[in-house]
């Protein structure tokens, strides 16, 4: 009997590079050790609680998602601290999230408004839950979020005064500079944003509110954001894979997601894979191909990759590894990693998480 190899994994196939997925964890690990703010990675990443005991085990404080259904997820894999760092206002959904609050998790989600304040803690008191509570501030990505300190205060208030519900600080996701490649750049405009929540925070603290959690970072900021500034948790999510965008940033992570895929047809001058965009997301930009640099993808397919091959460097039937534009939106195409080291299948996690996006 021999151990399987990674090319004899029947393609495509979403794999995963222990020995890099370990070092990145190990990496941002290290580098939130003895920093004023803790590590609460995103789920919406991987969508694996495997990878989430990972990263819980080396020092992360709670996990971080995008939605309810992951919530679930999480709190019946064993997670204790989850936040949702999203609105959920849907009638039945705040009732599955006051549901979830029940058991021995404590929940946090982000509110922005004062309906859904008062929701939340119907919920909570019928129900007999706690949930915990932030007020979203939009610090310039024009997504969720109230703008000015009298509104913070004004929802921080409300939630004060509701049963069932504990403010707990201020959601506060910096998305529209994660992915600015020039580094003088990314910092300033964080520590701009930084002197906002700064000016919000001393407003709710005359109010005699204190404010426990400031929560927000993305992988292209965590050097920034989570190096002792006003940020408390930091909610990276990428680096535990990294893909072709963020690598543009000179990170210290590295590609441990790839797709597997194999050479269907050759012709002169390009190769056909059958990994097109159902096992690959292109909606930022096309896939590099591993170990090729001279390679181009020109487009993909459903069902079929064309890779612009000038030099002929591929073989019928041989098997390469795309590295995705977007390893979060990938993630979620597929129902399984195969996770090697060595150049050896040593097992397969679920995406328990695919699709959970009610
Ligand atoms: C609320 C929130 N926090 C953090 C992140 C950071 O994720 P990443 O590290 O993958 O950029 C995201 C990304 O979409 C997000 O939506």
């Amino acid at each position: 009997m021999q151990p399987v190899l990674k090319e004899q994994i029947e393609t495509p196939a979403l794999l995963i590079d222990l020995d890099i997925l370990e070092r990145n964890i190990q990496i941002m690990a290290e580098f939130m050790k003895n920093k004023n703010a803790k590590l609460r990675p995103h789920f919406k990443t991987h969508k694996c609680p495997t990878i989430a005991h990972k990263q819980i085990s080396k020092g992360a404080k709670g996990i971080t998602c995008a939605k309810l259904g992951e919530a679930e997820i999480l709190a019946a894999a064993g997670i204790k601290d989850i936040l949702i760092a999203n609105e959920i206002v849907e009638p039945s959904k705040v009732f599955r999230l006051a549901g979830i609050a029940h058991s021995d998790a404590k929940i946090t989600v982000a509110v922005d408004n004062a309906e859904n304040i008062a929701d939340l803690s119907r919920a909570a008191s019928i129900i007999g839950s706690t949930i915990y509570v932030l007020v979203e501030v939009d610090i310039g990505m024009r997504r969720c979020g109230v703008t000015t300190p009298n509104e913070v205060v004004h929802l921080v208030k409300k939630i004060i005064n509701s049963e069932g519900l504990v403010f707990e600080g201020l959601q506060a996701y910096e998305g529209h500079l994660v992915y600015k490649t020039d580094f003088n750049e990314r910092y300033h405009e964080v520590q701009e944003i930084a002197d906002k929540l700064g000016e919000i925070r001393a407003v709710l603290t005359q109010n005699g509110v204190s404010v426990n959690e400031i929560s927000g970072g993305g992988t292209g900021t965590y050097n920034i954001t989570g190096n002792n500034t006003i940020w408390t948790e930091i909610q990276a999510g990428s680096y535990v894979f990294m893909d072709t965008v963020y690598n543009k940033l000179g990170l210290d992570f590295q590609d441990s997601l790839t797709i597997l895929a194999t050479v269907i047809h050759k012709h002169s001058g390009y190769a056909i894979t059958d990994a097109g965009f159902k096992v690959c997301s292109v909606e930022q930009g096309q896939p590099q191909i591993k170990d090729y640099p001279d390679l181009r993808i020109e487009e993909l397919n459903e069902e079929h990759g064309k890779i612009i091959d000038e030099k002929n460097e591929l073989q019928y039937r041989q098997k390469i590894e795309y590295v995705p534009s977007h390893c979060c939106g990938t993630v979620n195409l597929y129902d399984k990693y195969y996770c090697v080291r060595n150049g050896l299948l040593e097992t397969v996690w679920p995406v328990s998480a695919r699709g959970k996006s009610q």
